[in-house]
């Protein structure tokens, strides 16, 4: 089989996508149902962790074991990583030993490099610039919930950062708009977000004209890891930034609101909107798990019909 990688979400076609989610139905129904489902018994995920995550880890390794394989977990500071082995050589190591890598790291060139020296596949578990495997379980959600996204309208609000840019990936893809309001300062950089088409978003500089008319809102912490330093200097330039009820009243009266979590209520999002009726974060957390799943069937046995 052709050797795959999913370092961001360009890297699959709509048709991919398809096929992703109708495998996400099937493996998430037999789930609900508690019939088992074991295509990867005597596989082995590595999961590589250079910073913080809670939805990640536990869905990689729940979804794994579901699976019938194993997982491993690395935190980078208690391997070589952390003494200053080479990524390559670790890429070539560990990719000897396991069937399929995932990586939460810094920059996509880390990925990258470590895809190029791997044997075996490398899926982003999230860089500074992506989040492919966030929005493929957004995207999936907001299917179940509402149907088609195609022509429909996303309100991003706050940080141009790796979930904003993801989406901005995912709109040329599916065929929707993204409006994007962001504080000067932090506007997009469509070449970091690696997106050549422009046509798919539309900047806004008051983020409640950006949530007008959406189908969905969505937002995101306002200091992503890694940027810590910059805390308490975001928080006075995103004050204006908030989700709240105001805002959502402007979006469509069936708009729904997505966080990828962890999120802080009072900053990016207020309580009233993220534990009210049109959020929808706890079936997006959920459904990273059954994403995952079908995406670790795609991309150790490729199409499979059952
Ligand atoms: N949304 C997400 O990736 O969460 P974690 O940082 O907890 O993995
Ligand atoms: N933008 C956030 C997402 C966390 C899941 C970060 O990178 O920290």
């Amino acid at each position: 089989m052709e050797l795959r990688h999913y370092l961001q979400f360009k890297d699959f076609t709509f048709d991919e996508y398809d096929y992703l989610f109708a495998r996400t139905r099937w493996i998430k129904d037999k789930f609900k149902r508690y019939e088992p489902y074991q295509p990867l018994v005597d596989r082995t995920l590595a999961l590589v962790f250079e910073k913080h995550s809670t939805r990640t880890r536990v869905s990689f390794e729940a979804g794994m074991n579901q699976l019938g394989g194993s997982v491993i977990t690395l935190m980078t500071r208690d391997t070589q990583m952390g003494r200053g082995e080479p990524l390559e050589d670790v890429a070539r190591v560990v990719s000897r030993m396991v069937d399929i890598v995932m990586i939460r790291t810094f920059e996509q060139s880390i990925i990258e490099r470590f895809a190029a020296h791997s044997r075996v596949p490398v899926i982003n578990g999230l860089t500074n610039e992506y989040h492919p495997c966030q929005i493929m379980g957004d995207i999936f959600t907001y299917i179940e919930q509402r149907g088609a996204i195609r022509g429909k309208t996303v309100a991003w609000i706050g940080d141009s950062n790796n979930v904003c840019n993801t989406w901005l990936q995912a709109a040329a893809i599916f065929g929707f708009n993204v409006h994007v309001s962001t504080p000067p300062g932090y506007e997009i950089e469509p070449e970091r977000a690696g997106i050549y088409d422009t046509s798919h978003f539309e900047s806004f500089t008051d983020p409640l004209e950006a949530a007008r008319g959406a189908d969905l809102v969505t937002t995101d912490v306002w200091t992503s890891m890694g940027m810590e330093a910059e805390n308490a200097e975001r928080k006075q330039d995103f004050e204006d930034w908030q989700v709240d009820a105001e805002m959502m009243r402007l979006a469509k009266t069936d708009a729904l609101f997505m966080h990828c979590l962890p999120a802080h209520r009072g900053e990016e999002v207020a309580a009233a909107v993220i534990d009210g009726p049109q959020s929808v974060v706890w079936d997006e957390a959920e459904n990273r798990l059954h994403v995952q799943k079908a995406l670790m069937e795609y991309l150790l046995l490729g199409r499979t019909i059952v």
